[in-house]
């Protein structure tokens, strides 16, 4: 059985992604985001997990409109990133894990979700910026990949509920594997915001505390809402919060200690966290 050591959670703006190439780390506009981090490092160095099963929303780059899967998971042997136009640089190279891939993709359709199998997949900076938050610049990503794309783009979306349910399944599966893996579970995106459109810049400190304040010991109370009043709440782009919650689900039942946690408005267009959780 996997042994699940905890859940990582973070905003996946692509100007991080710049912010980090020109070294902005600590001027004043970044320095609060930033501030987030040393402590999930640190912690990341104690933990030492050998594979992070990654909920993220793809931005463009594997599916589009003309095909939308809601739920998609990786079985590739490697996952290598591009860039969907940002301008960022090209990040390393994700070494897979497609037995224990194939292993939850079984058990996710035993367990009746019917999504789609990707033995080829790119990462986009939902991905790439998050782990080079967690590990910056190291030569090698020191763990292996399983990505679990979920579609946060284009009606209709799947519900909170679904997502918690997608998570919880994941966690099942995670725990009839036969190897002794630690695994990290990992939500990108979010939190509030909205990109386009008359609410173009919205963002919702109300929802996001209430998300942030809920997930690690009342996940449930995420899901009282329709996809369509979080898009209401978050805003467009803010419905990324449902990898979140699909990311807090694979952590199990149990309720979860928060061991860190940063919130900063704003981030680009975004309000900006991250939290870490861990097993009580
Ligand atoms: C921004 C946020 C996102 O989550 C994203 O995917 C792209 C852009 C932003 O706030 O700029
Ligand atoms: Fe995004």
């Amino acid at each position: 059985m996997a042994k699940i050591i905890g859940g990582y959670f973070t905003s996946h703006v692509p100007g991080i992604g710049g912010a980090i190439v020109r070294g902005d780390q600590d001027t004043p506009y970044w320095r609060p985001f930033f501030a987030g981090f040393p402590p999930i490092r640190t912690w990341l160095a104690q933990a030492r997990p050998d594979v992070v099963v990654v909920f993220s929303n793809d931005h463009g780059l594997n599916f589009f409109l003309d095909a939308m899967p809601t739920f998609a998971v990786g079985a590739a042997a490697q996952y290598d990133n591009a860039d969907e136009g940002w301008g960022l640089p090209v990040y390393k190279s994700f070494a897979g894990h497609p037995a224990l891939s194939w292993h939850v993709i079984d058990a996710l359709v035993r367990d009746e979700f019917d999504i789609t199998t990707c033995q080829k997949m790119l990462v986009d900076h939902a991905v790439s910026i998050p782990f080079e938050l967690a590990w910056p610049g190291v030569e090698h990503w020191p763990i292996k990949l399983v990505p679990i794309a979920i579609n946060t783009v284009q009606y209709p979306l799947p519900s909170p509920k679904r997502c918690l349910a997608l998570g919880r399944a994941v966690h099942r599966a995670l725990q009839s594997w036969g190897g002794d893996e630690r695994v990290l579970v990992c939500g990108t995106g979010g939190l509030s915001h909205q990109l386009d459109g008359p609410r173009a810049g919205f963002m919702n400190p109300e929802y996001d505390l209430f998300c942030l304040d809920n997930l690690a010991a009342n996940p449930d109370a995420l899901t009282g809402h329709s996809a369509e009043q979080v898009a209401e709440l978050a805003g467009t782009q803010g419905v990324e919060i449902l990898n979140w919650i699909a990311a807090r689900g694979a952590l199990g039942e149990a309720p979860m200690a928060e061991v860190t946690r940063n919130y900063h408005i704003p981030i680009s267009n975004t309000a900006a966290a991250s939290l870490l959780l861990e097993p009580v």
